[in-house]
């Protein structure tokens, strides 16, 4: 896949002039605003978090970065002041690990916040005679039940979306929202149900697979990590686990992709909620990654030590999904072989880049 032909399909709606991003302070978002005023010279990108976005232009026709609470209508009414959004992306959120320890906080933002955002979004549509694109950023954590094991395979037309945590169950009830707002044609909405996005840069998240990237992050930055799910380097866990994950660059590019589809892709009744093409990986795996890209010595830096709550949640994830839809579709998939070490290698070319 060479850079020119990952962007080549990117070309948004000729209405979509002006995005909002939310929860552009975070990890993807801050990347995903990049990615636009990168691909796109004559839209303006408006970030917005509830922590200050970074600044990433001067130049106020192309950038703007507002801090807000999105659980306050007024706030996010006030995104929409004076400008014409034709592309919503939202992205903000509490992370699955967060979600389980605080139930309300989780359904809070993860809920009853991006149904503002989206009632909002759908208001500033009839006083501007716009039809915003929508599309709401989903997780393959809503699949969970008797199906999704760590040994399964999940075909999404044999599946039933049953989540198996507090923050699969919240994705779950804004798919809905977001499908009925497209079907009633208010909005021209789409959601992407993300695999885990790996290497995440910065600082750890609060996700229960925070630690696939920490096996990496930490130790290739000479700090200490944590394997929460096995006692040793020789735990079959580290084989018989599988987690299903996608390089940060190809979940970026297919998440604004996922903005630049046509809606004719969705057929009349049918979900306009998206599996994102990922690879299946092994903790075996990303630590044989480590190991590549980092030398031997660098296990010195992990710590077995088995957590019941992380791999309680582990377990509820299918460790392999059927993604020919998504990429019928045109959304792009890793390489299933080098897929890892490739995400192992953006992020090494990121921390030199950072130096
Ligand atoms: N990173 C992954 O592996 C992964 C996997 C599946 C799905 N996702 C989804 O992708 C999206 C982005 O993930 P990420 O890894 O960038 O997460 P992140 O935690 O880095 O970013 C989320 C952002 O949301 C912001 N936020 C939280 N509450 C808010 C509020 N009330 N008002 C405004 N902003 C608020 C946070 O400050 C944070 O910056 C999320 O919706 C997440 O559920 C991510």
């Amino acid at each position: 896949m060479s850079p020119a032909s990952t962007y080549d399909a990117l070309k948004l709606p000729a209405h979509v002039k002006t995005v909002l991003i939310t929860g552009a302070g975070g990890f993807v978002g801050q990347k995903l605003a990049q990615l636009l005023l990168d691909l796109f010279p004559s839209i303006k990108v408006i970030t917005t978090d509830i922590v200050q976005p970074p600044s990433l232009s001067d130049d106020p026709k192309r950038f703007k970065a507002v801090k807000a609470d999105l659980g306050d209508s007024a706030q996010v009414e006030g995104l929409f002041h004076g400008e014409v959004i034709g592309g919503v992306f939202a992205l903000h959120g509490i992370m699955s690990g967060g979600c389980e320890a605080n139930f309300e906080l989780g359904y809070k933002v993860n809920v009853d916040s991006h149904l503002v955002l989206l009632r909002a979004t759908h208001a500033h549509s009839q006083k501007t005679d716009q039809r915003p694109v929508y599309v709401f950023v989903s997780s393959l954590a809503v699949y969970g039940g008797p199906k999704c094991t760590p040994t399964s395979y999940v075909v999404p037309k044999d599946t039933p979306v049953l989540a198996g945590s507090s923050y699969g169950v919240e994705k779950q009830i804004m798919e809905l929202y977001v499908y009925d707002y497209g079907r009633k044609g208010y909005l021209d909405t789409r959601a992407v149900r993300l695999p885990t996005v790996a290497i995440r840069s910065g600082a750890p998240s609060t996700a229960a697979s925070s630690f696939i990237s920490g096996l990496i992050r930490e130790p290739l930055q000479n700090q200490p990590s944590i394997c929460p799910i096995a006692s040793s380097l020789s735990d079959p866990i580290l084989d018989e686990m599988p987690v299903y994950v996608s390089r940060t660059r190809t979940v970026v590019r297919n998440i604004a992709y996922a903005m630049c589809m046509p809606e004719n892709q969705f057929k009349k009744g049918e979900s306009r909620s998206i599996n994102l093409p990922g690879i299946k990986v092994t903790p075996r795996q990303i630590i044989d990654a480590l190991i590549e890209h980092g030398g031997k010595e660098k296990l010195d830096l992990v710590e077995f030590k088995k957590d019941p709550a992380v791999i309680a949640i582990c377990q509820t994830w299918a460790g392999d999904y059927d993604s020919s839809d998504a990429q019928a579709m045109g959304f792009q998939v890793d390489d299933t072989t080098s897929g890892f070490s490739d995400a192992v290698k953006d992020f090494k070319d990121e921390l030199a880049a950072a130096k």
